[in-house]
């Protein structure tokens, strides 16, 4: 952004590597959070990097969320990172407002963040829709707690799907703006890491628009909770065109449903889109997508499995968040000192 000035030369130099990442617990995990999301924090886990990952309520709640609703969707999205892979021991896994420092930190970074900043983020301007008079301020101020769940722990990598770009552009623009203002090094510029086959899975409907949970049609995702039936049944009716498969990667330009079905394909295998095509080249869809169906059943119908199986004991879930919470303190409460030192705010 303009109005950032950057200052260093090598940012992140002397800052641990640390991953932190969050979701919205807002219902409907879809194949998109699993293969652009939950799917890469088990494979950064397990490269050893420790990681921080978040259910986070109070972002759900700038707009509308029944108390019931939310409880048990920060439960199942609980289950879903652990039968995705994420380890609570291994990792960090926690639920936003149990760390009241997430909170303490965004009104500093209300104060750093230009209004214009704000104007101009797409998600602000889709979710607020026509009437953006309406909508809440923390729906405004959304980014600058995103930036705070970040820098609150110093994390210098953050793994998310494309759509959240330009949040973490802002949280780089914050920390550097921070840095600038008080003339200190303290908050790490942070890098994105939108990595893989599939940091953008488009609708099954509509091969130009992002498979999202608040899309009207079911049709148009695979949720996490789908049964095998219900995954196959979903991809065998995804859209698509009339060519068979292309034999090289440049053949899907233009074919945005197609090229859908290869990255789904290519992620869910862990190869790449030219690898799939390599093997699948000439294919007719008749062919390829019940390939694609066995492949995402046997990936996906055993989280689903799993999530059920952990959802039955919520008094577990709710002692994973708060152990992973008191985790997270440990690490944010310091962070969060030494930022009110620097902002000169008496501690006596
Ligand atoms: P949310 O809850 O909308 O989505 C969670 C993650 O899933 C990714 N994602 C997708 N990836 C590929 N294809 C799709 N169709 C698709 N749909 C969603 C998102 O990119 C994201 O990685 N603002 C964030 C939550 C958040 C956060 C954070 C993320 C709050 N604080 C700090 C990272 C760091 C959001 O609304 O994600």
């Amino acid at each position: 952004m303009s109005d950032a000035v950057q200052t260093q030369s090598n940012p992140n130099a002397g800052f641990t590597p640390r991953v932190f990442s969050g979701i919205q617990p807002t219902g409907n995990l879809h194949l998109g959070n699993y293969l652009g999301a939950l799917k890469r924090f088990a494979d950064a886990q397990n490269k050893g990097i420790e990681s921080i990952y978040c259910m986070v309520d109070l972002h759900a709640i700038t707009v509308w969320q029944d108390p019931a609703d939310l409880a048990r969707a920060t439960r199942e999205l609980c289950a879903g990172f652990i039968a995705a892979g994420v380890d609570p021991e291994k990792s960090i896994l926690f639920n936003q407002s149990q760390v009241p420092e997430h909170t303490q930190m965004a009104w500093i970074f209300n104060c750093v963040a230009r209004m214009g900043w704000m104007q101009r983020m797409t998600q602000f301007k889709d979710k607020a829709g026509k009437n953006a008079q309406n909508a809440s301020l923390g729906l405004f101020a959304y980014p600058a707690l995103m930036a705070a769940d970040i820098l609150v722990y110093h994390a210098t990598h953050v793994p998310v799907g494309e759509d959240q770009k330009q949040h973490l552009e802002l949280t780089r623009d914050i920390a550097i703006k921070f840095n600038h203002d008080y003339g200190v090094d303290f908050f790490p510029i942070t890098e994105p890491v939108i990595e893989g086959a599939a940091t953008r899975v488009m609708s099954f409907r509509d091969g130009t628009k992002k498979m999202s949970k608040s899309d009207p049609s079911d049709m148009s995702r695979i949720n996490l909770t789908d049964d095998a039936d219900a995954i196959a049944k979903k991809i065998r009716k995804a859209k698509t065109d009339p060519e068979p498969l292309p034999d090289s990667i440049e053949g899907l330009e233009d074919r945005p449903e197609a090229r859908n079905l290869v990255n789904i394909y290519a992620a869910l295998a862990d190869l790449t889109p030219e690898q799939v095509i390599a093997e699948h080249a000439g294919q007719q869809f008749g062919t390829f997508k019940p390939s694609l169906a066995d492949l995402a059943v046997a990936k996906l119908a055993p989280i689903s499995t799993e999530m059920s199986r952990l959802m039955q004991d919520q008094g577990e879930i709710d002692n994973i968040l708060r152990r992973g919470s008191d985790r997270a303190r440990n690490i944010a409460t310091p962070i969060l000192q030494k930022t009110y030192d620097i902002a000169g705010m008496i501690r006596s």
